[in-house]
């Protein structure tokens, strides 16, 4: 290995100063933002249900047998109401690289929940629907940011050794936000005023708060500093994520890897919308379409399926406390989590997700098919048919749901990253968006309706298998490498054989700036070598 500082293969943050636990929390503390994600999607189900929610937003109706309020959403009402988010998160997700290049990732995380908070305070204010609908619009544009940027702060300052646990972290905060807006929702849902819906609403104003504080504490992201080119204040910031000294060689060797890396993308001017869609030396296409897919593969796994109608499922399966249910799966989910946090950097990320996307086929298959095949009112099958939703769930729980966002956070180089983060997460909302609305056409039956009801699983376990081709054809194993050593590993390796590539990447401590060195070393004989000829 050529001269200079030498970082340790284990990775920065391993060797590092005497409280390196102290980096691991300040990058997985951004998981809060997950928090914000996950509760705005959930609270909207229970709160369009509640009685003064209908009384102020609704129509009055004379059919109490189906609304026993009085009153109730017209779908276009409803349907404006609920998928209005979507939009603003897949704009909110779009709207995030130039925030992160601009504003920078730190303060980019802060200008997304001032954002959010005005939607917020619009929903908790409004009683009109345009009101209500703008304030979900907002909300939706900062959650569609935080999404995007939060996973993009994690990955560029978390350790290499611990990056995928950390990121994970924050698809572990999202189900955390699921959960608690389906308790809150239950909690006040019999309140007979406005306070049923405003507090759920409400309470977001302390999430945002906490991650603002939060962010306002930590450093800014070493390597957007080096892409600004404030090179001392990154080795600052890269010194307070490890706790080491500044003039640490550890600290010299990571910033010249990333400045190595960075250099060689700028000099060939990659760094357009347009750059992440050319062939190029590093593969920057296939990553651009890998981030795209994953997220598109992780919506279709069917997870939001559970999510947003697994009550009503349930309930026309014959299982009578759907509540219930629905705090089970939640509980599930959140759960399930956490041996996926341990695993991807037990096992990695490709085969984590090629087990999960078998597991997860397997189980949608088998509801597909006990389904059709037992009468609702049969016990045994009911039963069985929630334990195969649940290990279904916690299938992706510990596999697709993080490890998506996980990938997406470390397969793009430094000049393109935001970009195509950007994008990836954009497909997430769109993917979400468009299944959300899909399904009911799909699973229920009447005119216009493809009335597919259980048999709906066919097409999950059918995607899944999916999901396991595209992993297969198209995901590396990046477990352990810094963000630039991924550069490496894709230009000099395909999914299929990135397996090996990377063991010597880390058996011989590879560096981008090593390899940069040994090519201007060689540069310089070559010209010498010709002067003397
Ligand atoms: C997905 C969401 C989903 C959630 C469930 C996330 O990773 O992007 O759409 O609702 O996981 O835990």
């Amino acid at each position: 290995m050529p001269g200079g500082p030498v970082a340790t293969g284990a990775g920065i943050g391993v060797s590092g100063g005497k409280n390196k636990l102290a980096g691991i929390f300040m990058t997985a503390f951004a998981a809060f933002g997950g928090i914000l994600f996950g509760y705005d999607t959930g609270v909207i189900s229970g709160i369009k249900e509640m009685k003064d929610f209908l009384t102020v937003f609704g129509v009055p109706t004379t059919n109490v047998a189906t609304y026993p309020f009085g009153y109730f959403l017209p779908s276009s009402r409803e349907s404006l109401i609920v998928s209005i988010l979507s939009a603003g998160t897949f704009f909110g997700a779009l709207l995030g690289a130039p925030v992160a290049d601009i504003l920078g990732r730190r303060l980019g995380i802060v200008a997304s929940c001032l954002v959010f908070c005005l939607g917020v305070a619009l929903q908790t204010a409004a009683l009109t629907i345009p009101t209500f609908v703008v304030g979900r619009v907002f909300a939706g544009l900062g959650v569609g940011l935080v999404s995007t940027l939060v996973p993009m702060y994690q990955s560029e300052c978390a350790p290499k050794w611990i990056r995928g646990a950390i990121v994970a972290g924050y698809q572990w905060a999202i189900t955390i936000g699921l959960l608690l807006a389906a308790v809150i929702n239950n909690a006040t849902k019999d309140f007979d005023n406005h306070s049923a819906w405003r507090i759920p609403i409400a309470i977001q104003f302390i999430w945002a708060f906490v991650l603002v504080v939060g962010m306002l504490y930590l450093p800014e992201s070493p390597r957007w500093l080096v892409k600004k080119g404030r090179d001392v204040q990154a080795a600052a910031s890269l010194a307070r994520i490890t706790s080491l000294s500044k003039d640490d060689p550890e600290i010299e060797s990571e910033l010249n890897d990333i400045r190595a890396a960075l250099k060689e993308e700028q000099d060939r001017g990659e760094g357009s919308y347009a750059d992440c869609f050319k062939p190029s030396h590093n593969k920057i296409l296939l990553r651009t379409l890998t981030g795209i897919f994953i997220q598109a593969w992780q919506q279709l796994t069917g997870i939001n399926f559970i999510f947003y109608y697994g009550t009503t499922f349930f309930q026309n399966s014959g299982i009578s406390n759907a509540f219930l249910i629905s705090i089970a799966t939640n509980i599930v989910n959140v759960f399930a989590t956490l041996p996926g946090m341990w695993g991807v950097e037990r096992f990695g990320r490709r085969s984590l997700l090629l087990w999960g996307a078998a597991l997860m086929c397997v189980c949608e298959y088998l509801v597909a098919i006990i389904g059709v095949t037992i009468s609702i009112e049969n016990h045994a099958g009911q039963q069985a048919l929630i334990a195969l939703v649940c290990i279904y769930i916690a299938g992706f729980a510990s596999t697709w749901g993080p490890i998506a966002w996980v990938l997406t956070g470390e397969i793009f180089p430094l000049n393109v990253r935001a970009k195509g983060m950007s994008m990836s997460t954009a497909s997430n909302w769109l993917w979400n968006f468009a299944i959300g609305y899909a399904t009911p056409y799909m699973v229920n039956t009447g005119p216009g309706n493809a009335g597919l009801g259980v048999k709906v699983f066919f097409i999950w376990g059918s995607t899944c298998a999916g999901c396991w081709v595209f992993t297969y054809f198209c995901v590396p194993e990046t477990k352990g490498l810094s963000l630039e050593q991924i550069d490496l590993l894709y230009q000099n390796s395909t999914p299929l054989t990135s397996r090996r590539y990377r063991e010597e990447i880390l058996a011989q401590d590879i560096h981008v700036g090593d390899i940069k060195e040994d090519h201007q070393h060689h540069d310089h004989v070559d010209e010498k070598t010709q002067e003397t000829v």
